[in-house]
């Protein structure tokens, strides 16, 4: 049975091979045939994809500028600040200022940071603050004001940001701008200040302790990325169009789950952006403007500070070991929390 099962294997596996012979042939015959080899077999399709739907190309066309409109972002132009916490920064004197983007709606995740690490307020002798920054949940409705959920929420935190301007996907540059302008005007009194997610564990203990040897000017770090490719893939959550941005590679830049700069750098980044063409992906932005003002990004000053995600295998004292790693959400966040308090009291 053995044997003759073998035997029926190689003879099934011989016809595989010839019939893959075969198709190879034919495959070459007509490459052959319609040039191929000097005529790339993407652009071949594409080209009889076109003529197939001539008919239609015009309406496809028209359909792609305006899909790549929204790639195009509404920046530098005034935004104002809805909520605004104009007096906690000349009042409080921080030494590191924590900005998390988060939309409106997402109270859930704004709680969460407040019962976790937004609670680290004095760090090794150092005040430490958090803001959250919000943009608009409906542009449609010429709303002025914050929704009353959202006022009430202010007026109970004191940590809100909002501005008036869309908060969607493809407004995060924007959002990211209007972060850089209120901690040059309200906040420059700062000694360092860091962009997170919401969606991040944040170790404050082992960030105040790296920024209390850093330089206080021209210093931003975070998981710094280095010839990053420009994605033309359509389907791509980070597409990019030739139109818009036309290099191949990204300059370097800190990848925007989490990075931390001195406060002489948002004037100076806001001063590039009159220069450099506004892109959506706002930690690229960022890096675009660096790169314009000749400033170098710093690494941090040892692997494994900044992760992109929690790793398959951790040790005990992970937790006390990183700066930030991604979590799935931020519900993870609150047991992640109590995880690394363990390991505080365990001395990690
Ligand atoms: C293209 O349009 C013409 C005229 O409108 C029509 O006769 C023809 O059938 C169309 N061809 C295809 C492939 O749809
Ligand atoms: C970005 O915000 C501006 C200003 O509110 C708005 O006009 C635009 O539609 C928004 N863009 C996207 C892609 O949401």
């Amino acid at each position: 049975m053995l044997e003759s099962s073998v035997s029926k294997r190689e003879k099934t596996r011989w016809t595989k091979a010839r019939r893959c012979l075969l198709i190879s042939m034919l495959l070459l015959m007509m490459g052959t045939l319609l040039n191929l080899r000097s005529w790339p077999l993407h652009s071949w399709i594409k080209s009889l994809t076109v003529r197939l739907y001539d008919n239609k190309t015009t309406q496809v066309e028209s359909l792609q500028t305006s899909s790549t409109l929204e790639y195009f972002v509404e920046y530098p132009h005034k935004y104002d600040f809805i909520l605004d916490e104009p007096k906690r920064c000349q009042q409080e004197r921080p030494f590191l200022v924590l900005m998390v983007p988060v939309t409106p709606h997402n109270r859930e995740a704004r709680d969460i940071i407040r019962r976790t690490w937004g609670t680290q307020t004095t760090v090794l002798g150092q005040t430490v603050r958090h803001f959250f920054l919000l943009g608009l949940s409906n542009e449609g409705d010429g709303t002025k004001h914050p929704e009353p959920e959202v006022l009430q929420e202010s007026q109970r935190h004191h940590d809100i940001l909002q501005s008036n301007f869309l908060d969607s996907y493809k407004n995060l540059t924007i959002k990211t701008m209007v972060m850089l302008e209120w901690l040059s005007a309200q906040c420059s009194i700062a000694t360092f200040a860091m962009k997170v997610d919401s969606d991040i564990f944040l170790n404050v203990h082992n960030l105040v302790d790296m920024l209390l040897k850093a330089p206080h000017y021209l210093y931003m770090t975070g998981l710094i990325v280095r010839d990053a490719e420009v994605l033309r893939d359509h389907d791509s959550k980070w597409f990019m169009p030739v139109t818009v941005f036309p290099e191949s590679t990204y300059p370097p830049y800190a990848m925007g789950l989490g990075y931390v700069f001195s406060l002489d750098l948002p004037a100076r980044i806001l001063e590039a952006s009159t220069h450099v063409k506004a892109v959506y992906i706002e930690d690229v932005y960022v890096g675009l403007c660096l790169r314009h003002l000749g400033i170098v990004l710093t690494d941090p000053p040892r692997d494994g500070l900044f992760v992109t995600g929690v790793p398959f295998i951790i040790s005990n004292c992970y937790w006390t070991s990183v700066i930030t790693t991604i979590l799935e959400n931020s519900e993870q966040l609150l047991k992640v929390w109590e995880t690394y308090q363990t390991q505080v009291q365990a001395k990690c």
